[in-house]
């Protein structure tokens, strides 16, 4: 029987673009401690670049600040390289994350599989004195005082018919999240919110959410300022073949 292998690319790393504006596409390189593989061939509206040995490296789409001149980032990394990378990031430069790459990264959460009728809605926090209060009811969440922006999953059973949906969905939504910005090559951590009721009334409090929407996580965003392996939690001994 012929035998499936996965291959990966050989060098499956992302690099961010400039123009006119130098000083964010390196940052996130520097970060990963890696130099900036690729070489822009071309921008707009899809742009391709190549591997300093010439290689092809990719596609990717170019995004712009709302003042349009400035090619933020694409990415190169394959899904599965994003998936075993992925960390927890909890320290952040002061560099801006803008809208549209937000925006991508919701376009990934809103991708992800859904049992529960789309029970989902994001709020992106960027004030500072909301992201500081987060942490007057929430034990775990100083890393929003740095980060340049949060992204709140919520959910609203009354969308869904299924019972005890919502929150699976939710969970896929931010996963995807996690994923997306690692990507990019954006730090993120989950900080929990469901099921812990202070924290759910805390929040709604502080958004003004109306009562039937239960959030489940935040997300908090930025250029990573701290760098982490792999975390290798692989176990073989969890994993077992036709029955338990
Ligand atoms: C449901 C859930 C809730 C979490 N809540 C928090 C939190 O409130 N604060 C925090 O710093 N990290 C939180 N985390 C991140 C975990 O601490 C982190 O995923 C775990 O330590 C493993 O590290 P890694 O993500 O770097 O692999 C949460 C993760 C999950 C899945």
């Amino acid at each position: 029987m012929p035998e499936f292998r996965h291959r990966r690319r050989p060098e499956s790393r992302l690099c961010l673009q400039l123009a006119p504006a130098p000083s964010t596409w390196p940052t996130a390189a520097k970060q990963a401690g890696r130099g900036c593989p690729c070489k822009l061939v071309s921008v707009e509206p899809v742009f391709s670049f190549r591997f300093r040995n010439g290689q092809a490296g990719g596609t990717g789409t170019a995004t712009s600040d709302s003042d349009g001149n400035r090619v933020e980032r694409t990415f190169a990394m394959d899904a599965l390289e994003a998936i075993l990378t992925r960390r927890s990031i909890r320290r952040y430069t002061s560099d801006h994350v803008s809208d549209e790459t937000v925006l991508e990264i919701l376009g990934a959460a809103m991708a992800a599989p859904t049992g529960a009728n789309e029970p989902w809605d994001f709020v992106v926090v960027r004030d500072r004195t909301v992201l500081q209060a987060v942490s007057g009811f929430h034990p775990h969440a100083e890393m929003l005082k740095q980060a340049a922006v949060a992204v709140v999953v919520c959910g609203d059973p009354t969308r869904g018919r299924l019972e005890g949906r919502w929150p699976l969905d939710c969970a896929a939504c931010t996963q995807n999240i996690l994923i997306a910005a690692n990507a990019m090559g954006l730090g993120a951590c989950w900080v929990g919110i469901y099921p812990v009721e202070e924290r759910i009334q805390g929040l709604r409090r502080l958004l003004g959410m109306p009562d039937r929407v239960v959030p489940l996580c935040m997300v908090s965003l930025g250029l990573p300022a701290e760098k982490k392996g792999p975390s290798n939690r692989f176990k073989p001994e969890r994993v077992h073949n036709e029955r338990w």
